[in-house]
């Protein structure tokens, strides 16, 4: 991995992919600002490097249309507040928008550019959506480790558009991923969730050849166990996906890996 703190940013203007994607309350604050909190430490050595920073994230799934209740403008004023420097808006994330907020900060401050998933190309990779997205920065740094799985533009374009980097979190999250799968202390547990299985389907199967418990939860546990014949009702589950989840849970009894579902729950 290139290191961030060899990288000349004095007089840059570097594009820093981060997620943002915190979870909101009923009128649309911050709920939990864990994920703010975690992209700081990059954000903050960027800026006192002296580059302009320019924030791409994504924000809950609008699917490539604008959506006014998935805006980030309104964690614009958090991010200002928790990082103590200007953060200017931009009301798209390429185009002239950019441009203009970028030419109204100084060095040391932030833009935060809309959400990147507003464009059908960022979540098609689109080449040219990711040329749009590279122009105005010299630098690239992704810190966005729970969007790296994504073959997004704002993810896979623009590293191979730019000079890129990891930003801290992300080389945090790998070193620390790497070190616990390749020489764990036995037994080794891992936790996993969220609602589906399809979009984690590699990560499991790779599971399954380092741990000796994987413990399932979330959303994707229904899946699971519908697979095992429980009847779910109403309960998230991902139907196409029901085969699959069978063959996991044999797959794992194949090599001696102790898949743990949820024993009690209510159904929907
Ligand atoms: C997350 O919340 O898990 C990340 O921000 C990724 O979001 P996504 O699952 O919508 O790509």
């Amino acid at each position: 991995m290139n290191d961030l703190r060899s990288a000349n940013l004095n007089g840059k203007t570097v594009a820093l992919r981060c997620d943002l994607n915190v979870p909101t309350d009923s009128l649309g604050n911050v709920a939990d600002d864990t994920r703010l909190l975690a992209a700081l430490p990059t954000l903050e050595y960027i800026a006192a490097a002296g580059a302009k920073v320019l924030l791409f994230a994504h924000f809950k799934r609008p699917k490539g249309s604008t959506d006014p209740t998935m805006s980030l403008q309104r964690l614009g004023p958090v991010l200002s507040a928790h990082l103590g420097r200007r953060v200017e808006f931009a009301t798209d994330c390429i185009g002239a928008p950019v441009i203009d907020a970028l030419s109204r900060i100084h060095v040391g401050e932030v833009v935060l550019a809309e959400n990147v998933r507003f464009h059908p190309g960022e979540l098609e990779n689109d080449p040219t959506f990711a040329q749009a997205l590279a122009a105005p920065a010299d630098v690239y740094v992704n810190d966005a480790f729970g969007a790296a799985h994504r073959s997004h533009a704002s993810v896979v374009g623009l590293a191979n558009l730019l000079p890129a980097y990891p930003g801290f979190l992300l080389r945090s999250e790998v070193e620390t991923l790497t070190s616990r799968l390749e020489d764990p202390k036995r037994p080794l547990v891992a936790v996993i969730g969220g609602a589906k299985i399809s979009t984690k389907l590699g990560v499991v199967c790779a599971l399954l050849d380092k741990v000796d418990t994987l413990l399932v939860g979330g959303g994707m546990a229904n899946t699971f166990l519908a697979s095992q014949g429980h009847n779910m009702q109403q309960s998230l589950v991902e139907a196409q996906m029901v085969t699959q989840a069978c063959a996991i849970m044999n797959l794992a009894k194949s090599k001696g890996v102790h898949i743990a579902l949820p024993t009690d729950g209510v159904m929907g």
